[in-house]
Formats: structure tokens, C-alpha cells, sequence
């Protein structure tokens, strides 16, 4: 099965996984909340309001499919954690970082519905329960031409989508973020039109690649980067992982997704990472890989070539054998 498939050159999870404390998937809200590990439920709800601590690791993370190449070094965590584009909280790569504190991730609920036989809403350990947290070594390639190599933890988008029965009309998958201005400033402005929705067709939501991550680097996922569920589909550009998720919908009509909205000439619903179709303002055909140059945001990284669908056309190319990639970008 393609998730267990590792070559020698491969990262191992324990070398990017430093923490000396672990904790398991039961006390993921304990440990996003900054709680100790044996708390009561009452204990938990009431710290639940706080932020996610920083240095909180999982534990019971199963590796995961990390297909990497000799050159693809995993990008420092610093780099990672303050080179973000979310623009919920302002435009600039570094704000996310400094403004996060602002953001409350749990509590947090998730609602499934649309065109699915188990519709409802879940708190998020009672969404993420039944799944097994994996952790995914994936390259991450924005359509402004920069890449990383982050490893997730995160748990699969296929088994959610399975456990909650979609109809056979339903052919997409719509995800929502959530909307909340008064802790997130970028909505307070008119930048986008919020929220930020993304949508997948149902057949690539269920590739075994995609994920739903609620951590990276081992740790619970901080704010900028999501926190606390975000998509992840390494083959498609960036814009596409949609982060901090409060609705899963099933849909029939393909979803506006956000960029498609805002520039529909520059932005399509696909996003399959593609060095043969440029953007009108972005060279798709290479790409500078952050941290590559030591500090990021002194140096010019050099631009490597960029991969056709980022690398995993083994996996994903199938999905696309009857479209025009140069039509349906
Ligand atoms: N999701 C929301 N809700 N808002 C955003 O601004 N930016 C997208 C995507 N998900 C974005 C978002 C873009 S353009 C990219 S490249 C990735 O998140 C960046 O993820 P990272 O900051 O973790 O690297």
C-alpha cells in the first residue's frame, strides 16, 4: 500500500521528532489546552479555552508514507512556523507567526454535512477519535514558487470521508475555515471573502494521500500553520490545504473555492502542482526550497526544478488521464 512505501533515503520519524515527552492521541485536547496528561473531563473543558502549548509532542504516531529525494531535507521548523501564508491573519509571510497568539483553537467542533448519510457535529477528539494519527513526510509547494519538506502528523482524509457515508450523488468535497474576525484581524478586511473554502473532488479526498493534520514536526499544530485541523494534499499548490477546518460538506456541483473567486483568470479549482503551466505572475517551472540558504529571509535560496505534481504523479496522475491540465488548472 503506497503510505508504507519508504526507500533508504527516506527521513526517519524519530530523527525529526527531538521531544523527550510524549503524549498519545487520548490527550491530544489536554495537550493542545497546555493541560497535564491526567486530567478530569471537567479539568479539560475548562482549560480547553487556552492556547496549544508549544514543545506538546504526540505519541502512538504510526510513520507514515514519506517518499522523498536525496535532495529533500526536511526545512528547519523555525523556517516552517514563521514563513506562513494565512491570510485570515494578515498578509505578510512572517504575521501569522506574531499575530497567532490571537487565535483560539479549541474549543473546536467540526461539522460534517451536505449529501453524506452520518451528518452531525463532533467535538474535535470525538471527530479525530476513531482514526489513527500518522505521521506524513510531505513536500508543500506554494503557487508563489517557494516548497518546504514538513513532516505532518495528521490523520486520513479517506477513512473521514468513508465514516461518514456520502451519498452516491455526492462527487465533491467542500472544506470550510473558520470565521471568526474578531480573533483573526485579516478578516476584519476585505482581502478575500470569508471564510476561506476549498474543495476536492471525492476521488482525490479519498487518495491515500491526503490527510487532515492536527500536528507537524511531532508537535501539536500551532496557530499559523492551521491549528487545530488543517487539509493536506502535497500535489496540489498550497492554496489548496485549507487550514483550521469547522465544516466538512458533501456536495454534488464543485465548490468556489476562494482563489478561484478572487482571480478566477489566475486561480482554477484543480491546483495540481505543474512546472509545464505557469502562473501569469509565477514561473511554475522551479521553485526555491525555504531554508535552503540558511536564514531565510536574508538569503536568496537557488531554484531547483519543480516536479510534475509535486513529485507523486505515481500516486495521484491517475486522477487526471481524461483532463487537459492546461484547461483545468
Ligand atoms: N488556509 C486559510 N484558511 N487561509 C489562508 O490564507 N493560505 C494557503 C493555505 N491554506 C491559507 C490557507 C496558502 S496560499 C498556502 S501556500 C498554505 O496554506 C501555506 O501553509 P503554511 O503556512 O503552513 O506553509
Amino acid at each position: 500500500m503506497l503510505i508504507r512505501h519508504r526507500k533508504s533515503s527516506d527521513v526517519a520519524s524519530r530523527e525529526i521528532t527531538p521531544e523527550s515527552v510524549y503524549l498519545n492521541r487520548r490527550n491530544f485536547l489536554s495537550v493542545a489546552s497546555g493541560a497535564a496528561i491526567a486530567l478530569t473531563a471537567g479539568e479539560r473543558s475548562a482549560r480547553a479555552a487556552g492556547l496549544p502549548a508549544s514543545g506538546a509532542a504526540f505519541a502512538n504516531v504510526k510513520p507514515g508514507y514519506a517518499k522523498l529525494g536525496e535532495d529533500d531535507a526536511v526545512t528547519p521548523h523555525e523556517s516552517a512556523t514563521t514563513y506562513n501564508n494565512y491570510y485570515e491573519f494578515a498578509q505578510g509571510k512572517d504575521q501569522p507567526a506574531k499575530l497567532a497568539h490571537t487565535f483560539k483553537p479549541l474549543p473546536w467542533k467540526v461539522a460534517v454535512d451536505g449529501l453524506c448519510a452520518k451528518p452531525g457535529t463532533l467535538e474535535l477528539d470525538a471527530f479525530l477519535q476513531p482514526h489513527d494519527l500518522e505521521e506524513r513526510i510531505y513536500r508543500l509547494r506554494c503557487v508563489e514558487g517557494w516548497s518546504m519538506v514538513i513532516p505532518w502528523v495528521g490523520i486520513s482524509l479517506a477513512e473521514v470521508v468513508r465514516r461518514f457515508e456520502p451519498l452516491g450523488s455526492a462527487k465533491y468535497l467542500r472544506l470550510e475555515t473558520v470565521h471568526r474576525p474578531e480573533e483573526l484581524p485579516g478578516q476584519r478586511g476585505d482581502m478575500l471573502i470569508w471564510p476561506y473554502v476549498e474543495g476536492l473532488r471525492l476521488d482525490e479526498a479519498t487518495n491515500p494521500l491526503a490527510i487532515l493534520a492536527v500536528g507537524m514536526y511531532g508537535k501539536v499544530l500551532p496557530g499559523q500553520s492551521g491549528a487545530p485541523i488543517r487539509l493536506v494534499v502535497p500535489w496540489k499548490y498550497g492554496f489548496k490545504s485549507v487550514k483550521s477546518i469547522v465544516r466538512l460538506s458533501f456536495t454534488e456541483e464543485a465548490p468556489h473555492n476562494t482563489w478561484a473567486i478572487k482571480r478566477p483568470d489566475e486561480y482554477g479549482f484543480y491546483a495540481n502542482v505543474n512546472p509545464l503551466v505557469d502562473h501569469p505572475r509565477h514561473t511554475q517551472a522551479t521553485e526555491r526550497r525555504i531554508g535552503d540558504g540558511g536564514k531565510f529571509f536574508g538569503l536568496i535560496e537557488e531554484r531547483r526544478p519543480t516536479l510534475m505534481l509535486n513529485g507523486y504523479e505515481e500516486e495521484v496522475a491517475h486522477l487526471y488521464s481524461d483532463l487537459d491540465l492546461r484547461k483545468n488548472f
